[in-house]
């Protein structure tokens, strides 16, 4: 795997693949790697022919100061997973190469970053929109793999791609989980075991809410009884737990079942958590 820290190398080597008619695949990171963002590299290597994968805790995306500076940073261990996950290419970028100054740019999509993790984490979108076009721009991948564990983000990066026209194919992969159900994710190294275990009513209340609209429980009813878990666990503070529209997260008053996704953030002690299920 080559390791590239500065752009005009890095966009120099892919001119020279893409030349010999090479089709680049990007899978966007912060690093922390497991087995979800390596299931993004194997789907990446199935459809490309040269996998990027950008490695960077972009500051602008975090609105808690906190959270940008305990988010888990494991260089070593990334590279090594990677190397065996077959990446060609690793892009881990210093702040001082991304955002040279600070930027004035700001992207608004209008109710799609207002709402869900947009109410609670205001700026948080357009952090995201900046360093995934940068990211667009520096590799000019032909594809990009995402996570369906962000669901909203990839809802915001299609928006993106296809508002500005970028020239590529959007890829969603279908979430990771642990064995105990809990969706993989780079903060989970910030549990204790107990938190660990607790962090499991994530996945048990999208089975059971998801149960339940299936056998015909109205919504508002099915939240009631969600909500009642949750205020029953200690140590856990609900941010949301909604159903939407998968097409479009902003319309809540006309969800058909077969088309909703319910979706949900908590914190689990002093970690925020996020999961979500498509009906
Ligand atoms: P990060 O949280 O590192 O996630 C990188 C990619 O891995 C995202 O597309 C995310 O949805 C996906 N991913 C994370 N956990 C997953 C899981 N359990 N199963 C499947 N996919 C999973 O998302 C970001 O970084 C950043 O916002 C980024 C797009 C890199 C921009 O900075």
């Amino acid at each position: 795997m080559q390791i590239f820290k500065e752009i005009a190398p890095l966009k120099l080597h892919l001119q020279h693949k893409r030349k010999e008619g090479l089709l680049v695949g990007l899978v966007p990171t912060m690093g922390a790697l497991h087995e979800g963002h390596l299931q993004l590299i194997l789907a990446s290597k199935a459809a490309t022919d040269i996998t990027v994968c950008s490695l960077y805790v972009n500051p602008t995306q975090f609105n808690n100061p906190t959270d940008l500076e305990k988010y888990p940073r494991t260089v070593e261990k990334d590279i090594a997973m990677l190397e065996s996950a077959g990446c060609d290419v690793l892009f881990a970028p210093e702040t001082s190469s991304m955002y040279e100054r600070p930027g004035i740019l700001r992207f608004d999509f209008g109710q799609l970053d207002k709402v869900l993790e947009g109410e609670f984490r205001p700026g948080h979108f357009s952090g995201v929109a900046t360093v995934v076009s940068k990211l667009f721009h520096i590799v000019e991948p032909d594809d990009a793999f995402f996570g369906q564990k962000d669901y909203q983000q990839f809802q915001v990066v299609s928006k993106m791609v296809e508002e500005l026209k970028f020239n590529l194919r959007l890829h969603s992969v279908p979430i990771v989980r642990e064995s105990n159900g809990l969706a993989m994710s780079s903060r989970n190294q910030r549990l204790s075991e107990a938190e660990k275990k607790r962090a499991m009513i994530l996945h048990e209340s999208l089975l059971y809410a998801k149960g339940k609209l299936i056998a015909g429980k109205p919504w508002t009813e099915v939240q009631k009884d969600i909500f009642e878990r949750f205020n029953k666990t200690q140590d856990l503070q609900l941010e949301y737990f909604e159903f939407a529209n998968r097409d479009d997260l902003t319309d809540t008053t006309n969800i058909n079942i077969k088309n909703g996704i319910l979706l949900t953030a908590c914190f689990v002690g002093s970690v925020r958590l996020i999961d979500n299920m498509l009906i």
